[in-house]
């Protein structure tokens, strides 16, 4: 496919594909039908990425937290990754996806958890796209699996930096989210790459998941390549309202001259 160039878009999206729910109710539907919906809205959706430049994509399929949900519906969600993988990895691999598993994958049934690993094997040379798949993932449960990590290795306090524990991350080695897009409306992160977020960009929209396309997507990207990220500095161009003349002047902006005694 050919790229449509975005100045400034994001290397690396990652979606909260929230509302399959609502989308089924909406219909008088089963929320699952609202998950196969959402299931088939993934293949255009990861179509338009690698059109728009995208070099890794992240989706939320399964939280630490969905277990708790109807056993009908976690049974269904297992089945729509293990059908990902079935019917989908063959097409996926020939396009140049690269796939990876970011959660936990011990909690899956055994010849699941063997098919994800396959699949991420297969695939793991691939180019075109990176595809992280968030199964069983929850923010802060992998802080803990990090924290968990290092001290395993019994590496010293000392040495325990940022770099260190992006390091171990389960997306080790990527570059932290750029932009985060949350479909459904909710004004929240729900724990969603709480570590990597630290600096992302977020984009809320009221559409549920299944009806995100391809003009939507385009669009948040080009919201984005308009925000001005600063990382928590200043730009050049960016001085103080009050034209200060001088730093001494300046200064005087900080206290009232009765509390410098
Ligand atoms: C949140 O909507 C969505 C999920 C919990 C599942 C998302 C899964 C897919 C889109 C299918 C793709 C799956 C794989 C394995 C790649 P919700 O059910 O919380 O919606 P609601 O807030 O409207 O109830």
């Amino acid at each position: 496919m050919a790229e449509t160039k975005i100045e400034n878009g994001p290397r690396h999206v990652a979606m909260i594909m929230d509302g399959n729910g609502r989308w089924a109710k909406a219909r008088g539907l089963p929320r699952l039908a609202g998950h196969r919906a959402g299931t088939e809205n993934l293949r255009p959706i990861l179509e338009a990425s690698v059109e728009f430049g995208i070099e890794i994509l992240t989706i939320w399929a399964f939280s630490t937290e969905n277990w708790t949900r109807p056993k009908r519906e976690v049974r269904g969600l297992l089945r729509i990754l293990e059908r990902m993988i079935r019917r989908e990895l063959k097409e996926l691999h020939k396009q140049g996806v690269q796939l990876r598993h970011i959660g936990r994958l011990e909690r899956l049934p055994p010849r699941l958890q063997k098919e994800v690993l396959d699949a991420i094997e297969l695939t793991k040379n691939n180019d075109r796209i990176v595809l992280n798949v968030a199964f069983d993932y929850g923010g802060r449960d992998e802080i803990v699996h990090a924290v968990r990590e290092i001290i395993r290795k019994g590496i010293p306090a000392e040495e325990v930096d940022e770099e260190l524990l992006s390091a171990h991350m389960y997306t080790a080695g990527q570059p932290d989210p750029d932009l985060i897009i949350r479909t459904g409306g909710e004004l929240r992160t729900s724990g969603f790459m709480l570590w990597q977020s630290a600096y992302s960009e977020y984009y809320i929209t009221p559409t549920f998941w299944p009806d995100f396309g391809r003009e939507e997507l385009y669009e948040a990207l080009v919201a984005y390549s308009q925000r001005d990220r600063r990382f928590g500095g200043i730009k050049d161009d960016y001085g103080s309202p009050y034209e200060v003349p001088d730093e001494e002047e300046e200064d005087d902006f900080l206290f009232d001259e009765e509390d410098e005694e």
